[in-house]
């Protein structure tokens, strides 16, 4: 595992962008592991930013969402569509049939999260997965508990995320915070070739500890991250704050 500490959100943001960038033009038709969240928002907009420079081409880049809450339509303000769609697919020249939602409201959701597996492998498989953390140390909606073989699934979501995600950033209070979600799982996640996580600010910084100092358990998901080969954690001053060994 790869630390890399930067001075600022900002900066977190375009480390991982200038990256993401050069791996895109060495493999155009990259397939990329798409994540949501407020940490990821700067990212998208620096993506955003150089396809409009001409740096980046979508056009035969593949993506896969790592989540979405059960039972929110895709139009929905909160629904991990929008999301995408706002912050990066609809500024992009993606092909919308390159694009990978799981579907909250699919009538067999076991059935889309098989089928969403199989998709994956037969894209080549995720070359680079984005990544946020939880302040519990999940990665994705994988919350404490997730295992370590768990593949894509319907999860029923922590309180602490309900109340993560119900602070007036997304929904305005924890009533209309969906109590399930479909995730990749831990191994889908892991079998990934390239992992970047990226967290700001101090309210991470106990779990990035965890995740990198701590023993590798199901109660801190992102923990499994330590057992991949390619994974670099991308980080700001506040979200390193607690890191041994600096
Ligand atoms: C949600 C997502 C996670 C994300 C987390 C962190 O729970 N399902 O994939 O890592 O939010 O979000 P934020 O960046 O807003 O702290």
């Amino acid at each position: 595992m790869k630390i890399e500490i930067q001075s600022s959100p900002n900066e977190v943001a375009e480390f991982a962008a200038k990256y993401i960038a050069e791996r895109i033009k060495e493999k155009p038709e990259f397939v990329l592991g798409c994540a949501t969240g407020g940490t990821v928002v700067l990212l998208y907009q620096k993506l955003v930013e150089y396809s409009k420079l001409g740096l980046i081409d979508f056009s035969h880049v593949v993506t896969f969402n790592l989540d979405e809450y059960v039972g929110l339509p895709r139009e929905h303000s909160q629904s991990y569509y929008t999301f995408m769609s706002y912050h990066l697919f609809s500024h992009v020249n993606i092909p919308e049939d390159n694009i990978h939602i799981l579907n909250g409201g699919a009538k067999n959701l076991k059935d889309e999260c098989e089928q969403f597996e199989e998709l994956i492998t037969k894209s080549g498989g995720i070359d680079l997965q984005i990544l946020g953390i939880g302040r519990n140390g999940h990665i994705a909606f994988n919350e404490p508990g997730s295992f370590e073989d768990t593949t894509t699934r319907i999860v029923d979501l922590n309180y602490d995320t309900i109340l993560a995600n119900s602070d007036g950033r997304f929904f305005s209070n924890s009533n209309e915070v969906p109590r399930q979600a479909l995730t990749m799982g831990v191994a889908t996640i892991l079998n990934a070739k390239e992992i970047l996580l990226l967290a700001t600010s101090g309210g991470k910084s106990e779990a990035i500890a965890l995740a990198v100092n701590g023993p590798v358990t199901p109660l801190v998901p992102a923990s499994f991250l330590q057992k991949h080969s390619k994974c670099t954690f991308i980080i700001d001053d506040g979200a390193a704050s607690r890191l041994k060994n600096k």
